[in-house]
């Protein structure tokens, strides 16, 4: 079997999906790959570091697609609803691709690339059960998207980070409040306490307390009632617009004493929910900022707009979007390992076999012979309930 590496064409995309380190492990397990020239160049990956390690290389995508029996992405074509469009006809019956496909989020484009007959794994979709860790690639981007919030909020806010006892007097830590402390969350905690801020973060969940402890910052405890807040998968479950309105009320002290707000907060399936309106955004000192990772979901802050940084009542508000890709070298270290694990699981004996009773293929294959198997997608795009024969 060939697996096919083509160059990642989503607008301002410089992460790739397999690096050349993984190669030798596919290599050994059985498989070719080849990688579209120039694939993880973006990303500090040259062609010739693929060839070293056992790959091939083609200079036209439309070879790679053509030889590949598998297709590995990042952004997949039902995830880039920019120019994902562009690669349909290079599908073909029976090909497989895997790769996040947004398959709940945006599943018409999905369904696009399922009429092509391919057989489409949203990694996305992973569960989040122990054997499927090292196959987890939303945990890795959030990684490097908790990472990268801070860095880009340190260097838009006017005050140094540290404390610093300098000869020309003291300068006092910045204050940073993180809302929301899922995977990305815990992350921007870790990154700001190292570069030296005092920490505070929030959860609904009340699993989160102890992690946000140990990692050094503060819980912020709000009178809220969230026994139930977390569902069996460990997600938050979606609140009603009282609980959010007394959130909004509880948190504005704690967004008022800070001089950075990262929020992350996320409900799966759902918009995300407006934590911070513009009314707390005035309340803010000037030079004040916040970095919504949540803009891509609709933002947890009222005046964010996805993809762009504004400034209102003197306040910073970055939207950021596809922030992995900040840092594409690890991000696309991380998703390698990831989606090569998952292959490997996916393709025992060097056949792609779809397990029905393995939970970790029947979660992630969302189309198959030019229909929509997945029982939420089919749900998400109104169609009739069943595994089409
Ligand atoms: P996410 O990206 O879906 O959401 C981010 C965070 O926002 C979550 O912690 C959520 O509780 C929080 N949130 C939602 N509504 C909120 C509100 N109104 N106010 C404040 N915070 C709010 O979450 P992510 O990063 O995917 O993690 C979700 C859970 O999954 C966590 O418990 C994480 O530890 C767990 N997890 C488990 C894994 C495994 O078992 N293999 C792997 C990765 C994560």
């Amino acid at each position: 079997m060939v697996i096919g590496v083509p160059r990642e064409i989503f607008p301002s995309e410089r992460r790739v999906a397999l690096i050349p380190a993984s190669v030798p492990l596919l290599v050994k397990a059985g498989f070719r790959v080849l990688v579209e020239t120039n694939a993880g160049y973006l990303a500090g990956y040259t062609d010739a570091a693929y060839r070293e390690k056992g790959a091939s290389t083609a200079a036209s995508r439309d070879q790679v697609f053509a030889d590949a029996d598998v297709i590995f992405q990042l952004v997949g074509v039902g995830a880039n609803q920019a120019t994902g469009r562009e690669d349909l006809p290079r599908f073909r019956r029976g090909q497989a691709a895997l790769g996040f496909q947004r398959a709940l989020g945006n599943p018409e484009s999905l369904q696009e690339l399922a009429a092509t007959g391919a057989t489409v794994f949203a990694i996305e979709m992973m569960p989040r059960i122990t054997r499927a860790q090292s196959m987890d690639a939303l945990s890795s981007m959030s990684t490097a998207a908790g990472y990268s919030a801070v860095l880009l909020a340190a260097a838009a806010l006017p005050k140094m980070f540290p404390m610093m006892m300098t000869a020309a007097g003291t300068i006092s830590p910045a204050r940073v409040l993180i809302v929301g402390v899922g995977v990305s969350g815990l992350q921007a905690i870790s990154t700001a306490r190292r570069i030296g801020a005092v920490v505070s973060a929030y959860d609904v969940r009340p699993a989160v307390k102890e992690q946000v402890h140990s990692l050094g910052a503060r819980f912020v405890e709000l009178p809220l009632e969230t026994g139930g807040a977390e569902d069996a998968g460990g997600y938050a479950k979606a609140q009603d617009e009282a609980f959010y309105r007394r959130q909004r009320e509880l948190m504005a002290k704690a967004v008022a004493e800070s001089d950075v707000v990262i929020t992350t907060a996320n409900v799966p399936g759902r918009k995300a929910p407006v934590l911070i309106t513009s009314e707390m955004v005035a309340g803010m000192n000037p030079g004040s900022v916040i970095v919504d990772l949540a803009a891509e979901r609709g933002g947890n802050c009222e005046l964010t707009k996805s993809g762009q940084t504004v400034s209102a009542h003197g306040v910073t508000i970055m939207g950021p979007v596809n922030v992995p890709s900040l840092v594409p070298f690890h991000a696309s270290q991380m998703y390698s390992t990831n989606i090569t694990a998952f292959f490997t699981h996916l393709a025992k004996d060097g056949r792609l076999e779809v397990d029905p009773s393995d939970e970790i293929a029947r979660e992630t294959l969302v189309a198959r012979a030019g229909q929509i198997v997945h029982p939420k997608v089919r749900e998400a795009l109104g169609l009739p309930p069943g595994t089409p024969a």
